[in-house]
Formats: structure tokens, sequence, C-alpha cells
């Protein structure tokens, strides 16, 4: 079935968020696992395969609406030094995406593709997850301070 071309285009936009969301998250997971926070490094590791499977669902719309799903762009990866960067770097990313997803449902609905503004919203519901996670481990930051925060994050 033929897509609408600025809904393909606003598609693939995300699909570059996504695979952007991807490297960064497995950079900071092997990061964290370099360090020895294990727990960090299992939490970052998770999220990046979150993002691997938006891109896999955004892939198969694409491609059921007669587009050609773009996997060369990336946009800016920010990759933090530390811990507290690499939450904060998150942050960002995520708040990011839930704005994307927020106008490409609006979008979906103004061309009356309402089966793809579902699965934009099923996305979107777990953005929003994604950043009540990184909030949560932030606010446990600045509870316990940096230092007894990661003595949690190591292996058991
Ligand atoms: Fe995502
Ligand atoms: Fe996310």
């Amino acid at each position: 079935m033929k897509g609408n071309e600025k809904l393909l285009a606003t598609l693939n936009s995300l699909l570059a968020d996504e695979l952007t969301a991807i490297n960064q998250y497995m950079v900071h997971s092997e990061m964290c696992d370099d360090w020895g926070y294990e727990k960090l490094h299992k939490h970052f590791e998770k999220r990046a395969i979150d993002e691997m499977k938006h891109a896999e669902k955004l892939i198969g719309r694409i491609l059921f609406l007669e587009g050609i799903p773009i996997v060369t762009n990336l946009k800016k990866i920010m990759i933090g030094a530390t811990v507290e960067k690499q939450l904060a770097n998150d942050h960002i990313a995520e708040e990011d995406a839930i704005k994307a997803y927020n106008d490409a449902i609006i979008l979906a609905g103004e061309v009356k593709d309402y089966a793809t503004r579902d699965l934009l919203q099923q996305i979107l519901n777990e953005e929003d997850v994604h950043i009540d996670g990184i909030e949560e481990l932030q606010t446990q930051i600045e509870q316990m301070t940096l230092s007894i925060f990661l003595t949690t994050q190591v292996k058991e």
C-alpha cells in the first residue's frame, strides 16, 4: 500500500533517530562494562536492544508503505565520558525522540494513516518508559551521591 510521502520521510527521520540511539546506548553499555558497572551495562544494553526493535518496526512499516528504509543516516551521537554525562545525554536523546514521535503521530492523523499512528503511539509509550528509567537513576545519584550509587552497580 502506497504511503504518504511526507509521512514516509518522517518515518525515515525517526529511523535515523533510532539507529543513532542504538549506537549511543551500545557505546555507553560497553563503557560501563569496561568500568565494571555490571548493572548499568545491562541497563544500557537492554535499551540498545529496545531501540533496535523500534528501528525494525519502522523499517517494516516503511516497506509496507512502499518506501525505501534509509539505514545509512545517523544523527549526532552524544557519548558521555562519565556515568552522569551518559545519563544526561541519553535524557536529551529520549526527550528529542518523544517530541519527534508526538509530531509524527499528529502527521499520521492528518494524512489519515491511523495504523501507522497506532504503531508510532506504541513506540512513544516505550520511549516514555525509557526516560522514566533514566530519571530514576538520576534521582538515585542525587539522593545517594554518585560514589554510593556506583557501588550499587557493580557485579554482586
Ligand atoms: Fe526508540
Ligand atoms: Fe528510547
